[in-house]
Parts: C-alpha cells; structure tokens; sequence
C-alpha cells in the first residue's frame, strides 16, 4: 500500500530508529582531543537540542492527526537522541555539559507562544542552521568520533527539514501564492539574521573548523532558498532516472 499522509513519515523515523539500534552507539571510550572553541561551541547546540519537546507535541495533538503526532513524537525523540551524543561527545572530550543557555531559553519562550504553524517556522530557522553547523563540524572535526557524531546528527537534521516543509507546505497551500512568497521571503530574513547571529557567536570553533563565518552563512542562505520554495510550492519532483547508456 503506497502511504501518502504522515503514515510514510512514521514508517521513516520507525527504519530510522531501527537502523540507529543495529548500528549501535559510536565507541565513546577514547578520548577525544577537542579545541577549546569547538568544545564551547558543540556545549551551547548541546543545549539547543536538548528539550523535552512536551509543547509542539501539544500542539501537533491539536492537529488532529494521529500519524503526524506520532512522527512528531518519533521526530522528538531524534533531537533528544542528539543532545545525548553530543553530551558523551562533551564527556569523551572532558567537558561538562551547560545548565542553560540565554539565546536557547529566549527561543523556547518564543516557541511556546507561538500557534504550530509558527513554532513550526521557527524551528525551521534551528533546522537549517543546525544543518550548517553539523556539516562544517562532520569535515571540519580532526577527531573521528567527533566527525562521526556530527555525521549521524546530520543525516537526521537532512531528513527533519523535508519533514516540517510538508507540514508547513500544508499550513501555507491555503494562502494565496503572493501571500506565501511573503511567508517565505520573511521567514528567510529571519534565518539570515539567525544565521548571522551564530556565525558571529561560533566564529573562533568555525574557524578552527577550517571554515569562515561568511562561507557558513552562505550555506545557510542556500539551504534556506531550497526550504523555502519547498514550503511555498512543495517538495520539489524527484529527479529523473538517468537516461540507460548516457
Ligand atoms: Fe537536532
Ligand atoms: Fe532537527
């Protein structure tokens, strides 16, 4: 049976947290040698994903869908799955984690009074920053647990933002097209503004991670135009089989 609502979703994140328990957790025993920068940075996204998610599961409750609550659910427990590792990743490198951070109390006030639709973008600004972030730390990261848990955060953060794109898809389709591109192209301000603010806080781990403020923000911005549009008008069609013999 092809499942077309938020069924396939709960399929996914099901294969996904299987997969995650066949492969087992990455080896935390060595010690992991970390720059003082990278450790305060991987300390405050620590904070940023850790959370118990109990108001967008509220939210997404009064959706009332079953199925998208429940990948709300599966999607949580992902982002929890992330601050757990990057807080052994912490421990391996002899760090402890943070109690709390301003910029992460200031953005789950805002979440909290927010409808879905809302909190939903607002996630999304986290979602596309985080993918900015855990890609420069998977290639930037000298030690291998560290690239290797930067990796595994990153697949799933590539499969989160397709997922709050339909979701948000299906908020805006109502909305007239004009109206959508306006949604749209704040909602991209926004990000840009976010992304700056962390490119300037995570400068000195950016750079030890042998990339600049201006190149992660310019991967920022070009995440975004791909959400964005994703939101406005859908997911994008799948690509084209490649023509046999060419
Ligand atoms: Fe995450
Ligand atoms: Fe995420």
């Amino acid at each position: 049976m092809i499942k077309t609502g938020y069924e396939a979703w709960v399929d996914e994140f099901e294969a996904e947290r299987e997969r995650r328990a066949a492969l087992g957790d990455p080896e935390w025993g060595s010690p992991v040698d970390l720059a003082p920068e990278i450790i305060r940075s991987i300390q405050k996204f620590q904070v940023g994903e850790d959370g118990d998610g109990s108001a967008l599961l509220r939210k997404a409750d009064g959706a009332g869908d079953p199925a998208y609550r429940e990948a709300v659910r599966l999607f949580i427990a992902e982002e929890q799955n992330h601050a757990r590792m990057l807080a052994l990743l912490l421990t391996a490198a002899g760090a402890p984690t943070l109690d709390g951070h301003w910029s992460d109390a200031a953005f789950v006030r805002l979440r909290r009074l927010l409808g879905l639709r809302v909190e939903l973008l607002v996630l999304m600004i986290a979602e596309v920053v985080a993918l900015a972030y855990y890609r420069a730390l998977r290639d930037g990261a000298a030690h291998p647990l560290a690239s290797g848990v930067a990796g595994r955060i990153l697949a799933d953060e590539e499969r989160h933002v397709p997922f709050h794109c339909r979701r948000l898809h299906e908020g805006l389709r109502g909305l007239p097209r004009p109206a959508r591109r306006a949604v749209t192209a704040g909602w991209r301000g926004l990000l840009a503004c976010a992304g700056a603010l962390v490119a300037i806080d995570h400068g000195p781990a950016l750079r030890a991670l042998g990339t600049s403020r201006r190149a992660f923000l310019a991967e920022v911005v070009r995440s975004s135009a791909r959400a964005a549009s994703a939101m406005a008008d859908g997911p994008a069609p799948p690509a084209p089989a490649p023509v046999c013999g060419v």
